[in-house]
Order: C-alpha cells, then sequence, then structure tokens
C-alpha cells in the first residue's frame, strides 16, 4: 500500500492537507506563504496553538497578531455574537470599499473584539480590537479554507531578524522549532500588509505597507486618511544622516547604516566605513546607481543592487539584508530610496529606519 502513504515532504510536493490538520490539532505552528512575507499560522481560536507562535518566535506577548481569513463569510462568523440581528453586517461600513478594492491582498483592517469573542486572548494581547486580513496568496486561501478556522499569524522570522520572504529563510530562523513550512517560492511583494485603523476618526494608518496611502486615500471614506505611526528619522532636511534606533527589529547580524539623502554632498563609502569602525568587509545596498563615493577604499565591499523600481527594493530588500549577513560583513550601508510619494517606498524606507542602529555623526 506504499502509492497510499501520504506525502509528508514539503520542500517536494505540498502537502496543504497536512498543513491544515496540523493547524487544527498542533500546537506546533506551521510556515506557510502570503504575497507579502512567510507567516508563522495558529488556530486563533485555541489559547495553546497561538502560544506556540510566540515560543517559536522569541516574540514578546505584547504585540497582537494578524488574524488571516479566507472568505468575508468566515470573518463575518468571527465577528458577530448570537443576539446581533442577522440583517445586520457585522463588518463596519468604512470597510466595504476598502475590502472590495484590495482584498485578497496586503491590507490589514482592524476591527472590534465582539462579545464572546472565540478569538484566543494571546491574539490581540490584551487589546479591545483586532486586525484581519485576506492574503492573495493561493495556497494561503487554501491552507485557510481546508483547515477551517481563522489563522493567527505573524511573519515567519525569529523575533528582530528581518521578515522571510523565502521558504529557505524561514528554515534559518526557526529550524528546530517548527515542523511544517509550506514553501511558494518568494514573496511577490516582500514588505509586509498596510494596517489600517478604520475605527478612529479620520481613519489611520498604523503600519505602512503593501498598499500605499496614496492609494488608500482614493477610496470613498478614506479621502482624509491620516499617518498614524512615527519613524525613527522621518524625511525632513537636506543633510545626509542615518537614524539611531530604539528597538531592534528587521535586523541582520551587522549594523546597519542607513544614509538618508536629498542634498547634493554625500558622503563617501571610506568616510561612512571609518564612521563604523570597520577596514573589513562591508555590504553596501542600494537602488538603481550608487551615489555614494567610492575613492580610497581598503576594504571589500559587496556591492548589491536590489532593483530599478519600488516594487524590485520591496521585493528584494528583506532577502538583500539575510544575503549580506551569510557574507559576514561588518556592516551594511544603505542608500535610502525616496519615500515621498506615498506609495510602498513609505513601507520600504519605514522598515529600513527600524533596522538601522547606527548613529551617524554630523557630516
Ligand atoms: O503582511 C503581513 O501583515 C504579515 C503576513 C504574514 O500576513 N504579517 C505580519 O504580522 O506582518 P506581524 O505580526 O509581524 O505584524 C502585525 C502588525 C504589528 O505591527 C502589530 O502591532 C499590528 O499588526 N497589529 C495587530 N493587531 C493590532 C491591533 N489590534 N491594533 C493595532 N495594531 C495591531
Ligand atoms: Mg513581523
Amino acid at each position: 500500500d506504499w502509492d497510499l502513504e501520504p506525502d509528508t515532504t514539503t520542500q517536494d510536493g505540498i502537502d496543504l492537507q497536512l498543513a491544515a490538520s496540523n493547524l487544527k490539532e498542533s500546537d506546533i505552528p506551521v510556515a506557510f506563504p502570503t504575497e507579502t512575507v512567510y507567516g508563522l499560522g495558529a488556530d486563533a481560536t485555541r489559547s495553546a496553538a497561538v502560544k506556540g507562535i510566540y515560543h517559536a518566535k522569541q516574540r514578546p506577548s505584547d504585540n497582537p497578531l494578524i488574524v488571516h481569513i479566507a472568505s468575508l463569510k468566515q470573518l463575518r462568523r468571527l465577528l458577530s455574537t448570537s443576539d446581533s440581528p442577522s440583517d445586520i453586517d457585522p463588518i463596519p461600513q468604512i470597510y466595504h470599499p476598502l475590502i472590495k478594492r484590495f482584498w485578497p491582498g496586503p491590507i490589514t483592517i482592524i476591527l472590534p473584539v465582539p462579545e464572546n469573542s472565540k478569538l484566543a486572548p494571546e491574539v490581540t494581547a490584551g487589546l479591545r480590537t483586532f486586525g484581519a486580513r485576506m492574503p492573495r496568496n493561493l495556497l494561503a486561501l487554501a491552507l485557510i479554507k481546508t483547515a477551517d478556522v481563522p489563522v493567527a499569524a505573524p511573519s515567519a522570522n525569529a523575533s528582530t531578524k528581518p521578515s522571510p520572504t523565502a521558504a529557505e529563510h524561514v528554515r534559518y530562523d526557526l529550524d528546530g522549532r517548527i515542523e511544517l513550512i509550506v514553501d511558494g517560492g518568494p514573496c511577490d511583494v516582500g514588505v509586509e500588509s498596510t494596517v489600517v485603523d478604520g475605527l478612529s476618526s479620520p481613519p489611520a494608518v498604523l503600519r505602512p505597507g503593501g498598499i500605499g496611502i496614496d492609494l488608500i486615500k482614493t477610496v470613498p471614506g478614506w479621502e482624509n486618511t491620516a499617518v498614524g505611526y512615527h519613524d525613527v528619522s522621518m524625511k525632513g532636511d537636506a543633510a545626509p544622516r542615518a537614524p539611531g534606533m530604539k528597538y531592534r527589529h528587521y535586523s541582520p547580524k551587522a549594523p546597519v547604516m542607513l544614509v538618508e539623502s536629498t542634498g547634493e554632498r554625500q558622503p563617501s563609502i571610506a568616510d561612512l566605513a571609518r564612521q563604523l569602525g570597520t577596514n573589513g568587509s562591508l555590504g553596501l545596498l542600494h537602488a538603481e546607481q550608487v551615489t555614494l563615493e567610492d575613492a580610497g577604499r581598503s576594504f571589500t565591499v559587496w556591492d548589491m543592487c536590489i532593483g530599478p523600481d519600488t516594487p524590485s527594493v520591496a521585493r528584494g530588500l528583506f532577502s538583500a539584508l539575510r544575503e549580506l549577513d551569510r557574507k559576514d560583513v561588518d556592516a551594511i550601508i544603505v542608500e535610502g530610496i525616496d519615500d515621498g510619494e506615498g506609495d510602498i517606498a513609505a513601507a520600504v524606507m519605514n522598515r529600513l529606519r527600524k533596522a538601522a542602529e547606527v548613529k551617524l555623526e554630523q557630516l
């Protein structure tokens, strides 16, 4: 009966049935692809399963998780209470045009936690709201549908590391801590979903992401969307600068120096290397052309271009940071991109400002 043996590998074949039954029954989370980044999923209605996520990625328990659903019916089931009238849609009106336009896709909406909610309290980390999204990846949708449970999932990286945009990134971070990775190849978008709060007035973007704020503002009811997040260093004056950072996040092993520039005078790579105190090897990450001068350098530079346009930069960013890490560079210099347009560039710069932890002295 060899041909009746279920295929339990994920490298050589994807066994969604097995992944779905793990989601339903196991307390060890399952990694799966979404269009943004890989997620680390668990049944959002079972506390033990959700605790398994925090445990596997060593995530602080005060950071709430996003609930992934495969249909609006599934979301409505999660939102209705037994005594809510059946003719009123439990999904707040403000979200209807947004959902119509962007779901399935990289946008997460904040919803009130209903009374007697089926969600495990660990999902919301004590908040009275929760985030929900319908991912655009077909494997993700099939997995959620097959398991028939709402799936709580943060990004599937070890806490503080860059988010994983390929199955091998998940394996590298979580090997031995989880049992199953559904391998769907590299992610399309490369940065996480945009988190929006339509319960506040005006509505706000709480985290920039895969859908730009300019696009959100074209949706009825969302014209006055506010920026509800604060970057360590928002772009302002003309001098090149690199922000310090408070919390480690999106961070490779090597320190990251972000050079944001709007002026003409650019520092040289040698200057920056001196400030970073390195004579060894340096990773250089940039979009199209390098604008930093590289005169008189006496060290190895791993020069990595991650793309001609913003979507390619977003898609390749986390992977490039991880690749430079594997080359064991002493430090990584990243040239910022222009984020004045309210598009996905804002998400890229938000992640880079968080990853950068070196304070650049006045140049
Ligand atoms: O694209 C994504 O959103 C990916 C994929 C896997 O779907 N997920 C992801 O999850 O990035 P995570 O846990 O790494 O980030 C969730 C973000 C956090 O910034 C969290 O603080 C915020 O969403 N969040 C979750 N619930 C919230 C709530 N009720 N109110 C405000 N922010 C919330
Ligand atoms: Mg994350």
